[in-house]
């Protein structure tokens, strides 16, 4: 994935994460971005301005009120000539000030002057991230249109559990790319599988067992990953919604003749298991309507297990896609389900989401996701099935690369 001649404005504000953001630069100019830095006078105890520096390969900018920085590039030109501003760590504090609209440091003054993208990447102790006034500034910050990405929930470095650790350099440079990189680049030449839509699973010629799900997420990564460059084979269950643009939809009704169509497609870079596939069939589903008996006796239906798609492609023999993504729609428990399921079923990302019913995601527009990884989990917020599957993509097209290298 390139960043070729993108500019970044890094500020990087006071938090242990600070170190984390030498390795973020190093990151993105490796893809080719430009990367200037600002650092706070907290994030100055943290990192040194000579090591970001060395790494950025450009001045790191750090007071308001030097002369010989504003004769160089005044604050309000540093924040307009960046093409996308990441505040990384951004701290509670930070966070506050551009909530308010505050401007007492260079940091704050770039925030409010610029005309850019913002993406910040939160760290703090998970008391202060689940604060009221946190909750408050990230929400009016949200609504204001600025980029979240993380926090992760971790151990950290004070000794406490929860969210509050700033995501991963690897997770900023793909929110990153989905925020700036051209279409049409991440994922030119792979091709891309990916199940989506319930299964119905016939009972008779007119009745069948189905479930609610809409195939909204599934299309919409298909759709994504298409505006990525890949080719995409979308295998589709029974959906009202339409095909995607630019993508080779497979129409299918049961799981059986989803697994057919998924391996008929094979070889493949990557499979997006996303379909919400019935666990059983019932067994001898006949041409004929079981008719209602006058007795009353109802019928009992005999129900076998249905093929496991992402198990036998996480598991196939000769053509395993080099990843293998699944999804994890639980009610409950989500993060400690999905990571069982990440071993059971053999695939490299579980993309964990809560559908309870308070959750309104079945159906719905929003989705609230995790990606558990084997050994780490990365909370991405609330937000669209469209970005959710923009970013989702992105970050796919960073951990290929990554396998690749
Ligand atoms: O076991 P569970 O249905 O909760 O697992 C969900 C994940 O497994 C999803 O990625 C779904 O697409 C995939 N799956 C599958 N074939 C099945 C059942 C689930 O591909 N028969």
């Amino acid at each position: 994935m390139t960043l070729a001649d993108r500019k970044i404005l890094l500020i990087v504000a006071g938090g242990i994460a600070a170190y984390k953001s030498l390795e973020l630069v190093r990151r993105l100019r490796e893809r080719g971005a430009t990367v200037r830095a600002v650092l706070t006078r907290a994030g100055a105890e943290f990192v040194t301005p000579l090591s970001l520096g060395a790494l950025s390969g450009d001045k790191v900018y750090q007071s308001l009120f030097d002369l010989t920085d504003e004769a160089e590039m005044g604050h309000i030109e540093l924040s307009r000539d960046a093409d996308l501003l990441v505040v990384a760590p951004a701290t509670a504090d930070l966070l506050a000030k551009m909530a308010g609209g505050h401007a007492d440091d260079l940091a704050s003054t770039v925030l409010l002057a610029t005309d850019k993208t913002v993406l910040v990447a939160p760290a703090m102790n998970v008391r202060m991230w689940e604060h009221a006034a946190t909750r408050r500034n990230v929400a009016a910050l949200a609504a204001d249109g600025i980029a979240f990405v993380g926090p992760n929930a971790g151990d950290m470095a004070c000794g406490e559990f929860g969210p509050g650790r700033m995501a991963e350099p690897a997770e900023i440079v793909a929110a990153i790319a989905a925020l700036l990189a051209p279409a049409g680049q991440a994922l030119a030449g792979r091709h891309v599988l990916v199940t989506s839509g319930p299964t119905h699973e016939p009972i008779d010629p007119v009745r069948y067992i189905a479930n609610r799900s809409s195939g909204r997420q599934g299309h919409a990564i298909a759709a994504a990953a298409a505006a990525a460059g890949a080719r995409v084979t979308l295998i589709s269950g029974p959906v009202t919604i339409p095909d995607p643009a630019g993508v080779t939809t497979i129409h299918v009704e049961t799981a059986r003749e989803m697994l057919a169509a998924a391996e008929a497609a094979l070889p493949a870079d990557i499979a997006i298991c996303a379909a919400a596939v019935a666990d059983w069939h019932v067994v001898g589903a006949g041409a004929e309507k079981i008719k209602k008996d006058a007795s009353g006796t109802v019928p009992a239906f005999e129900l076998a297990e249905n093929p496991d798609i992402l198990a036998t492609l996480s598991r196939h023999p000769g053509a395993r896609p080099r990843l293998v993504v699944g999804f994890a729609a639980e009610t409950s428990k989500v993060v400690e389900r999905a990571t069982a399921k990440l071993a059971r079923k053999g695939c490299d990302l579980v993309v964990a989401n809560d559908v309870s019913p308070a959750s309104g995601v079945m159906g719905g527009a929003d989705n609230t996701v995790h990606l558990v990884f084997p050994g780490h989990v990365e909370d991405w917020p609330k937000m669209g099935k469209t970005d959710v599957a923009r970013r989702l993509v992105a970050r796919i097209a960073e951990l290929i690369e990554e396998r690749d290298s």
